[in-house]
C-alpha cells in the first residue's frame, strides 16, 4: 500500500510541458500535489485552492450532478443552473404535448411563475471528499478470498458511513479508484426541487440531431436552462410553492472573450466510466465480440422506430427520448471500434503486456507476486467471453423488447404478494412505484412498433445460439411458431395484457394473489421471466470469473503504477468529480483533412435544409443571421462562434460540464467527443482526441436575442 501511495504522488517533471493534449481525468482533492505546476505551467492563471477547496467557496461549489447521468454548473446567485439540452431532454419532453411543444418549439420561463417542476429530477453537489483507503482496507489481507475480502471490505465501508455526522439533506458514499487499490468518501447534498427555466427548440438545442452527433464539425445549440429551489433555510426540500431559489456557495462568472486557439482551458465534471488499464484481450472482447452485436442489434430497433416517427407526429414525440439514447451509444461503440482499429490499441497493448511480464521475470521478489498474473487474464477472458456476449444478447434482443423489459419489473410484485410473511406495506411501495413507472411507460409506447421490433430481435437472438443454450421460452417458441417469430409477437401483444394500460393499472391498484396469477400466466410475462432466469444464470455462472477478475485487475493496475514509477496515473473514471485539462485544438481527421478548432452560425446556414428534420433553420435564427443582430455575442472575428475542440480528456457523464479559461472563467459547456477520438474511454490519443464544447457567448446570444430572455442573462455575471 505504501509503495502505492509513494507512486501516486510522485511529482511531475516539468521540464517538458507539450502544447497538446493532456491525458487524464484528476481527482480534485489531489490537484494541488498533482497537476497544479503543471497546470500553471500550461497557462493556468488561478490556483488548486481556487479550483477546489473544502474551506472556502472555490469552482468545485458550483459544479453539480445533473440527474443522474450528466454534469451541470450554477451560474447566478439565484440557482441557475446550466447543462446540455440532452440531459435535460427527459423533463423538457415530459412538459411537451402535440398542443405544448416544447421540444419542437422550445421553453422560455419568462417569470418565476412560469419556472416547470420536475418530479424525479435532482441537482446533486458535492460538500466534500476525503481519501480513506486505510479504514476501508482495515484488516484486510493478500491472502484472503476474494469474496471474503469484498464483505470485509463493505463492512468497513458501512461503518465509515454510519460514523460521518448525519445531516439532512447529505448522501454519503465511498467509491474505489484504481480498481480497488484506494477509496475515497464522498458527502453529496441533493437538491430535489429543480425547475426548468428555459430550452432552446430541438432545431437548435439538437441541431444535426443523429445524424452529427459524435462528429465534428458541429452546430448543435445543446444547453437548456434550470433553477435549483430550497426551502427558508437554503437546504434541500422537496417540491414546494413555498421553496424559493437557491444560493449558491458560488456562481460561475463568465466570459465573453471566447475561446482561441491554444488557449488552456480545464473542465470539470463527472466522466462515468473509462478502462484505460485493462488488458489487451478486454479491449478484444469490448470491440470485436460485444459493439459488432450489440451495433447489430440496435440497428433493428431504430429502424423500426425512426420509420414510425417518420410517418407520425405524435409518435416521433413519443420516441424521440429513446431513439436519441438507443442511437447515442450504437453510434458511439461504431466509432469506437475504428479507432481502435487505427490506433491498432490491441497490438500496443499486449506489447506493453510483454514488457511488463519480462521486467516482472526480472526480479525474483516481483515473480513471486506477479508471475502467474497476466497469463492469468488469458485463462480469464477466454472463460468470460462467452458469457459476456450471451449477455449482450440478453441486454439488447430480450430487454430491447420494451413490453418485456416493462413486464420483468412486475416479478418483484409477484414475489412480494406470493410471500405470505410480507407485510401490506412493502407490497403498497412495490406497487406504487410500478404505478409511477407505469404511467411513464405507456406515454411513449406503442404497440405496433415494439411487435415489430420484438419479432426481430427474437429472431436475432435465437439464430445466434444452438436451440439448447437459449431461453426456455424462446426454445418454445422455435417449436410452436416454427421460429416464426412474426407470428409470435403478433400473437403475444394481442394476447398480452401488457398492451393494455387499464387492465394493467387495475392489477398494479389492486395487486392480490389472483392478480398475480392473471400475470403469471400473460405471454409476454412468461417471455419476460424465461429471459430473467436466462440472465441470472448468466449472472451466476460470471459471478465467480468477476472475483478472480476484480482481483486480476486490483493486482494489474497496481503492477503497471509499479512497473511505470515515474508516471503520474490518474484513476479510470468511475462517476466522481474530475478535472481534465488541455488546449483549445484543432486536429487533422486523416489524411491531407484538417478541421478548424471553431464553428459559427454561418456553418448553421450552410447546413440549412428545410427538407432535413435535423437541419431546419427556424426564421427568427435566420433573421438574426441576416442583420448581423449579434451584440456583445460576436467573436472578435465578428461572427457568432457556436461550438469548439479542446484537448480535454472527457467521457459520457462529461455532457454538462462547464469548460473554462485559464481565469476560471465559463467560456463553453462540453456536450460531446469528436467521431475519430471516441475510442479514448479505452486508448487515448492525444493527436485525435477531442472533446466539444459549445461556446458560451451561443447561449447567451439565443437566449437573449432568440428567445428574448435577456432577464436571464441579467443574473449572471458576464466578464466582457
Ligand atoms: N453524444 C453525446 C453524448 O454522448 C450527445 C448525445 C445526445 N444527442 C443525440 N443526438 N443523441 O451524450
Ligand atoms: N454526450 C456525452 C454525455 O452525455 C458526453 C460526450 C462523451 O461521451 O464524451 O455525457
Amino acid at each position: 500500500m505504501k509503495k502505492l501511495i509513494v507512486a501516486f504522488f510522485v511529482f511531475i517533471s516539468l521540464t517538458n510541458v507539450d502544447l497538446y493534449a493532456k491525458e487524464g481525468m484528476w481527482v480534485p482533492l489531489f490537484l494541488q500535489q498533482l497537476n497544479e505546476a503543471e497546470m500553471k505551467k500550461m497557462g493556468l492563471n488561478i490556483t488548486a485552492e481556487d479550483i477546489y477547496s473544502i474551506s472556502q467557496a472555490s469552482l468545485k461549489d458550483a459544479i453539480v450532478i445533473f440527474g443522474r447521468g450528466c454534469t451541470g454548473e450554477v451560474v447566478s446567485d439565484q440557482g441557475l443552473v446550466l447543462t446540455n439540452h440532452h440531459c435535460g431532454y427527459g423533463a423538457i419532453q415530459n412538459h411537451s404535448s402535440i398542443e405544448h411543444d416544447y421540444l419542437t418549439d422550445g421553453f422560455w420561463a419568462m417569470n418565476r411563475d412560469e419556472e416547470l417542476s420536475n418530479p424525479g429530477l435532482s441537482v446533486t453537489f458535492l460538500v466534500e471528499m476525503r481519501e480513506v483507503t486505510d479504514s476501508v482496507l482495515l484488516d484486510v489481507t493478500d491472502e484472503m478470498e476474494e469474496a471474503d475480502r469484498q464483505q470485509l471490505i463493505d463492512k468497513n465501508i458501512k461503518k465509515i458511513i454510519a460514523d460521518e455526522p448525519v445531516v439532512e439533506g447529505n448522501n454519503v458514499i465511498v467509491k474505489p479508484f484504481f480498481s480497488g487499490n484506494r477509496y475515497i468518501l464522498f458527502v453529496y447534498d441533493v437538491f430535489t426541487d429543480v425547475r426548468l427555466v428555459g430550452a432552446p427548440p430541438s432545431n437548435i438545442g439538437k441541431f444535426g440531431g443523429d445524424t452529427d452527433n459524435w462528429m465534428w464539425p458541429r452546430h448543435t445549440g445543446d444547453f437548456s436552462v434550470f433553477r435549483i429551489y430550497a426551502d427558508s433555510n437554503n437546504r434541500p426540500a422537496k417540491y414546494s410553492a413555498d421553496n424559493i431559489p437557491y444560493t449558491p456557495k458560488k456562481h460561475l462568472s463568465i466570459s465573453l472573450k471566447g475561446a482561441n486557439k491554444d488557449d488552456f482551458t480545464f473542465i470539470f465534471g463527472y466522466p462515468g466510466t473509462t478502462k484505460e488499464y485493462l488488458p489487451s484481450d478486454e479491449i478484444r472482447l469490448i470491440t470485436q465480440v460485444e459493439n459488432p452485436v450489440r451495433i447489430k442489434l440496435r440497428t433493428l430497433r431504430l429502424n423500426k422506430m425512426k420509420a414510425a416517427q417518420n410517418s407520425d407526429p405524435k409518435v416521433r414525440i413519443q420516441y424521440a427520448g429513446k431513439v436519441a439514447s438507443i442511437a447515442n451509444s450504437w453510434k458511439r461503440w461504431q466509432g469506437e471500434n475504428k479507432g481502435i482499429k487505427r490506433l491498432d490499441a490491441i497490438a500496443v497493448k499486449q506489447k506493453l503486456e510483454k514488457n511488463i511480464q519480462s521486467w516482472v521475470d526480472a526480479d525474483e521478489n516481483r515473480k513471486a507476486k506477479y508471475d502467474n498474473l497476466i497469463p492469468s487474464f488469458r485463462k480469464l477472458y477466454a472463460d468470460m467471453t462467452p458469457l459476456r456476449l450471451k449477455y449482450q444478447y440478453y441486454r439488447e434482443a430480450g430487454m430491447g423488447i420494451e413490453i418485456i423489459s416493462f413486464a420483468s419489473r412486475f416479478t418483484r410484485l409477484i414475489n412480494l404478494v406470493n410471500d405470505e410473511k410480507v407485510d401490506a406495506d412493502k407490497i403498497k411501495k412495490a406497487s406504487e412505484s410500478l404505478k409511477e413507472y407505469s404511467t411513464g411507460f405507456y406515454k411513449n409506447y406503442v404497440v405496433a412498433i415494439d411487435k415489430q421490433v420484438a419479432a426481430d430481435l427474437l429472431r436475432e437472438f435465437a439464430d445466434a445460439y444452438p436451440s439448447a443454450e437459449l431461453p426456455e421460452a424462446l426454445q418454445d417458441i422455435q417449436l410452436k411458431y416454427k421460429s416464426d417469430f412474426a407470428a409470435f409477437s403478433a400473437k403475444m401483444m394481442r394476447k398480452s395484457l401488457f398492451t393494455d394500460q387499464s387492465a394493467i393499472e387495475a392489477i398494479i391498484n389492486n395487486p392480490d394473489k389472483k392478480a398475480m396469477k392473471k400475470i403469471a400466466k400473460d405471454p409476454a410475462f412468461i417471455l419476460a421471466k424465461s429471459f430473467i432466469d436466462y440472465g441470472n444464470k448468466i449472472n451466476e455462472e460470471i459471478k465467480d470469473l468477476e472475483y478472480q477478475s476484480v482481483a486480476l485487475r486490483r493486482n494489474y493496475m497496481k503492477l503497471q503504477m509499479e512497473y511505470d514509477s515515474d508516471k503520474v496515473f490518474y484513476p479510470d473514471a468511475n462517476f466522481t468529480m474530475r478535472i481534465a485539462y488541455g488546449f483549445v485544438d484543432d486536429y487533422k481527421p486523416r489524411d491531407a483533412v484538417k478541421y478548424e478548432f471553431f464553428t459559427t452560425l454561418d456553418g448553421i446556414m450552410d447546413k440549412e435544409d428545410p427538407e432535413i428534420y435535423d437541419y431546419v433553420v427556424e426564421e427568427k435564427l435566420k433573421e438574426l443571421h441576416s442583420t448581423k443582430d449579434y451584440g456583445r455575442y460576436a467573436d472578435a472575428d465578428g461572427t457568432i462562434h457556436v461550438g469548439f475542440t479542446a484537448s480535454n480528456h472527457t467521457t459520457g457523464g462529461n455532457s454538462g460540464s462547464p469548460i473554462f479559461n485559464a481565469d476560471g472563467h465559463l467560456i463553453g459547456i462540453n456536450f460531446d467527443r469528436n467521431w475519430e477520438g471516441t475510442m479514448s474511454d479505452l486508448m487515448y490519443d492525444p493527436n485525435q482526441c477531442r472533446n466539444i464544447s459549445i461556446d458560451i457567448r451561443y447561449c447567451l446570444f439565443i437566449i437573449d436575442k432568440f428567445a428574448g430572455a435577456g432577464h436571464l442573462v441579467d443574473e449572471m455575471t458576464l466578464i466582457e
